[in-house]
C-alpha cells in the first residue's frame, strides 16, 4: 500500500515516522516533506498549495491513499479535488473544513446546536465592534474569522488593549488582510485548556490521547503565542468523566450537527477545550491534527494508525476501538532565535546522531533543510524531541536529554514543558 503525506512540519513527520512501524508496512511519499521524512520515504518537491501538482503526483505514483497534515489545503478543498477523481484521501472536504476555515461558520454552528462555547457577536465594521465593546466591556477575546497562522486571536485583559486589537483588524490598516474582514468577538473563557482528537468516518468517532500544547514563547505562560513551544500526552486534567462528558455535550453533537447540515465531517476533529468551571467549553476547532501534539499523541497511541483511517474512509470505524494509552509523552520544540517573530534560516544543526543512542527519544523534524549536505534550520519551529516513559516524569526526561544533545546557534526552549501535567498529578 502506498500513502501519500502532504506537509513539511513536525506534524507529517510524526504521522510519516507513526505509519511506518504499521503493520502493514505501507511505502511512504511525502509533498514536499524535510530530511526527517527522507528517512522513511521519498519526498517530491510538490507544494501543499500546488493542488493541481498534488493530484498529478497521486496519479503517477499510483498512490492508495493521501492524508492531510496542516488545514490550508483541506479549507482549499484538496479533499473534493482527490475525491472527483476517484481517490482516496483522509479529511474533511471544503465544507466541513469551515469549522475550521472560518471561526464565524464555526460559532454560528455551535450556536443552532447547542454545544457549549464561549458567547461571542461577529462584526464586520469597526464602529458597532466598538459599541459592543463598550457594552460589555473587558476582559474579552478577539478573533479574525478566517486562517491566521495561530495568530489571529487576542486576549484582551483591558479595553485599551481591546480597542487596539479592533483597530488593528478592522481599522483602514488592518493586518489580517482578508482573514481579518470579519470578526468574532468573545466572552474571556476562565480555565485550563486540553486537545481532544476525534478520528471519524462522519458517524462513529473514536478518541486519540488526549493533550496539552504550549502556546506561549516563554516559561510560565509568559511572552507572546506561537504555533506551540511544546506539548505533552494524555493531559490528566482530561479525566475519564471528563472526556466522556466532552464526547457527549460537544463532539457527538457536532458530528450530528454536520450530517443534519448536509456536510458530514469526516478525517480528523481536533476540539480545543476550554475546561471551565462549567464544564468542557470549545476554544475553537481544527480540520487536521495538532502540532506538536500529534508529535506525542500518536507514539503513545496503541492502535495502527493507518488501520484507523483506513476504517474511517471505509465507514467501519463504528468497529473499532482505541485503549487508553500506557505510556506518557512530552515533546520539547526547539525554535529559532527570534521566533516567533523575524528569524533567520540556513543555521547549522549539530548533534542530531547522538540522539539516536537514546532509548526513549526521539527527533521530529519541524523546520530543517539539507544545505551542501548539512542540515540547517529553515523555519521558526526547527525540531521537537520527544520523550516517552512510563511515567510522566520519564517522557519529561527522555525530551529534554534529546535537547541536551542538539543545538544550534540561538536555539530557544521552554525548560517547563509538562509542568503543568506533573503539578496535576501530585495533588
Ligand atoms: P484560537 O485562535 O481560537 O485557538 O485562540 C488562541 C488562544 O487564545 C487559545 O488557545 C486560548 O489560549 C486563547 N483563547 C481563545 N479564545 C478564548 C476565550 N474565549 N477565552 C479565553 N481564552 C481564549
Ligand atoms: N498546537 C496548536 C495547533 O496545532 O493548532
Amino acid at each position: 500500500m502506498k500513502v501519500l503525506i502532504i506537509g513539511n512540519g513536525g506534524r507529517e513527520h510524526a504521522i510519516g515516522r507513526k505509519l511506518a512501524s504499521s503493520p502493514k508496512k505501507p511505502t511512504l511519499i511525502f509533498a514536499p516533506g524535510n530530511p526527517g521524512m527522507e528517512d522513511l520515504g521519498s519526498c517530491f518537491s510538490v507544494s501543499p498549495d500546488d493542488f493541481r501538482g498534488l493530484l498529478t503526483l497521486a496519479q503517477v505514483q499510483k498512490v492508495d491513499v493521501t492524508i492531510v497534515g496542516p488545514e490550508q489545503p483541506l479549507v482549499g478543498g484538496i479533499v473534493d479535488l482527490f475525491e472527483a477523481n476517484g481517490l482516496r484521501i483522509f479529511g474533511p472536504d471544503r465544507a466541513a473544513a469551515a469549522l475550521e476555515g472560518s471561526k464565524a461558520f464555526a460559532k454560528d454552528f455551535m450556536g443552532r446546536h447547542g454545544i457549549p462555547t464561549a458567547m461571542y457577536r461577529t462584526f464586520r465594521a469597526l464602529e458597532p465592534a466598538k459599541a459592543h465593546l463598550r457594552e460589555v466591556g473587558a476582559p474579552i477575546v478577539i478573533k479574525a474569522s478566517g486562517l491566521a497562522g495561530g495568530k489571529g486571536a487576542v486576549v484582551c485583559m483591558t479595553l485599551p488593549e481591546a480597542e487596539s486589537a479592533l483597530q488593528s483588524m478592522l481599522g483602514p490598516k488592518a493586518m489580517f488582510g482578508l482573514a481579518g474582514s470579519e470578526v468574532v468577538m468573545e466572552e474571556f473563557m476562565e480555565g485550563e485548556e486540553a486537545s481532544v482528537f476525534a478520528l471519524t468516518d462522519g458517524e462513529a468517532f473514536v478518541l486519540l490521547p488526549t493533550a496539552q500544547d504550549h502556546k506561549r514563547i516563554g516559561d510560565g505562560d509568559t511572552g507572546p503565542n506561537t504555533g506551540g513551544m511544546g506539548a505533552y500526552a494524555p493531559a490528566p486534567l482530561m479525566t475519564p468523566e471528563l472526556l466522556e462528558e466532552a464526547s457527549r455535550t460537544i463532539i457527538a453533537p457536532t458530528l450530528e450537527g454536520m450530517r443534519r447540515e448536509g456536510i458530514p465531517y469526516k478525517g480528523i476533529l481536533y476540539v480545543g477545550l476550554m475546561i471551565t468551571a462549567k464544564g468542557p467549553k470549545v476554544v475553537e476547532f481544527n480540520c487536521r491534527l495538532g502540532d506538536p501534539e500529534t508529535q506525542v499523541v500518536l507514539p503513545i497511541l496503541q492502535e495502527d494508525f493507518l488501520e484507523l483511517i483506513l476504517a474511517s474512509l471505509d465507514g467501519r470505524l463504528g468497529d473499532m476501538k482505541v485503549a487508553p494509552p500506557k505510556e506518557w509523552g512530552a515533546v520539547v520544540v526547539m525554535a529559532s532565535k527570534g521566533y516567533p517573530g523575524p528569524y533567520e534560516t540556513g543555521i547549522p544543526i549539530t548533534g542530531l546522531e547522538s540522539v539516536q543512542s537514546l532509548t526513549h527519544s526521539h527527533a521530529i523534524h519541524a523546520g530543517t533543510k539539507r544545505m551542501q549536505g548539512k542540515l540547517v534550520t529553515a523555519g521558526g519551529r526547527v525540531l521537537g524531541m520527544v520523550g516517552q516513559g512510563a511515567t510522566l516524569p520519564d517522557a519529561i526526561q527522555a525530551a529534554y536529554a534529546g535537547v541536551e544533545m542538539v543545538t544550534f546557534p540561538g536555539a530557544q526552549f521552554r525548560t517547563d514543558i509538562a509542568k503543568k501535567g506533573l503539578a496535576r498529578l501530585v495533588t
